[in-house]
């Protein structure tokens, strides 16, 4: 390995050693892999909000007998948001219009576990996100 090579591999475990120490265990994984990223093509709700911060998070949700069947969420936002987009649609599988409306951000982050204080306004930005998508999905039923 060359002194560059090095280098940008002790770089990267740095940043993951602060990522990890920042955001627990279960946040770090789960921003390696962040699970229910991406767009959904004709979802039955879309919720999309920027946040105080600037950045945008959209999530997406498949219904089915009035129950959250699939979800997914996009945001352009830092490490935090995306963590906290992945764990709100978590959190989000199975429930109802009413169940959904009742998710803040605490919910999110306690079921991520932590994040830095300067971002946990990002958990509360992917509930209000949740919350936007039942006003979509309840304006959608009632034009049916
Ligand atoms: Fe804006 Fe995390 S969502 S800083």
């Amino acid at each position: 390995m060359n002194q560059l090579d090095q280098f940008l591999d002790n770089l990267q475990e740095q940043i993951f050693d602060e990522a990890r120490e920042a955001m627990g265990e279960k946040g770090f994984d789960r921003w390696r892999n962040p699970r229910f990223a991406g767009k959904m093509e004709n979802p039955d709700a879309h919720g999309r909000v920027v946040g105080t911060c600037g950045d945008t998070m959209e999530i997406f949700f498949k219904f089915e007998n009035d129950q959250v069947k699939q979800g997914s969420y996009t945001t352009d936002g830092c490490g935090s948001s995306s963590v906290s987009g992945s764990f709100a649609v978590e959190l989000s599988l199975g429930k109802s219009p009413d169940e959904l409306a009742d998710i803040t951000g605490a919910d999110v982050l306690s079921l991520i576990g932590r994040l830095p204080e300067a971002d946990q306004h990002c958990a509360s930005l992917a509930a209000l996100t949740i919350q936007d998508a039942v006003t979509d999905y309840m304006n959608k039923s009632k034009t049916k």
